[in-house]
């Protein structure tokens, strides 16, 4: 996959028409988030008035895009901006695996569809998008840096309305949430997966180092990582406390986890 935006600076002034259109002059659309995650559709993930912004806006973009008026830069800085708006007035604690039932200040204001800087490229860079342990059969490298989900929390739940807004998708749903059906689960956010999926990737990873972030709230335990990695090499922690992430309901005061870097020198 190359670079998305391809952060051509040009992309903001020629977006920039779009999005004052977004704002202005868009007809509202009953879509699929009016008709699912709004107040009107049962679940008060958004108000009526924006879930119908939000339907408009991805609608507007991905028309534009299919008629060839968008190039793929253009197409996703647009689409960065639909979802950067939507999740902005979300009436949720900044995951999605729940709405909240009263709307929040911050989720009655208006929708705003912004532009935002891009930065120009400091280095030549590859993304992929695949499994950590099916792309680690294709690529190789000097330092492996590794932030796998640590939590049982799955992350195709905790942001499924914004990954259904990018794609644009219909999807069946169910639950009170209105989860999609047949949603990417990560064996890295499984209690009985994880330790293999971990071990194999280790053992396959062609790097000559693996730097792994993980913290001590995690579902595997510190003593596991180690003594993982030590089986292949000359392994050393570091670790500082941090602040705990909090989604925005959460008390004040701050709690703080315990931040492993695990290194590890392959054989
Ligand atoms: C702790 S987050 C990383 C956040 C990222 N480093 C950042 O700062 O934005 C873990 C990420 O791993 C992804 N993930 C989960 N399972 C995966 C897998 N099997 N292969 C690749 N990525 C996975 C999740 O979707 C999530 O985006």
């Amino acid at each position: 996959m190359e670079n998305l935006l391809n952060n051509d600076p040009s992309t903001v002034y020629e977006c920039q028409p779009i999005i004052d259109y977004m704002n202005h002059a868009m007809d509202d659309v009953e879509g699929f988030i009016f008709q699912n995650y709004s107040e009107a559709g049962g679940r008060t993930f958004f108000t009526n008035a924006n879930a119908m912004r939000i339907d408009a806006g991805v609608s507007l973009v991905y028309e534009l895009y299919g008629n060839g008026e968008l190039t793929d830069g253009q197409f996703y800085y647009c689409l960065c901006s639909v979802l950067e708006a939507a999740d902005r007035v979300s009436n949720t604690t900044g995951l999605y695996s729940s709405f909240l039932k009263k709307f929040t200040a911050a989720s009655l204001k208006p929708i705003e569809f912004r532009g935002f800087d891009l930065k120009e490229p400091v280095a030549s860079n590859e993304v992929y998008l695949a499994d950590a342990n099916e792309l680690l059969q294709r690529v190789s490298g000097d330092v492996l840096y590794l932030d796998p989900p640590y939590t049982s929390m799955q992350y195709s739940n905790a942001y499924h309305v914004l990954n259904t807004i990018a794609q644009n998708e219909h999807p069946t749903i169910h639950g009170i949430s209105g989860r999609p059906e047949g949603r990417n689960v990560s064996a890295w956010a499984s209690r009985p997966k994880v330790e293999g999926e971990f071990r194999r990737l280790v053992e396959t990873a062609n790097f000559e180092y693996l730097v792994m972030s993980y913290s001590n709230e995690s579902i595997m335990p510190v003593e596991l990582i180690a003594d993982v990695m030590s089986c292949f090499g000359t392994y050393e922690r570091k670790e500082m406390q941090y602040k705990k992430f909090k989604s925005r309901k959460e008390a004040a005061n701050e709690i703080y986890v315990t931040e492993y870097l695990h290194v590890l020198h392959k054989n």
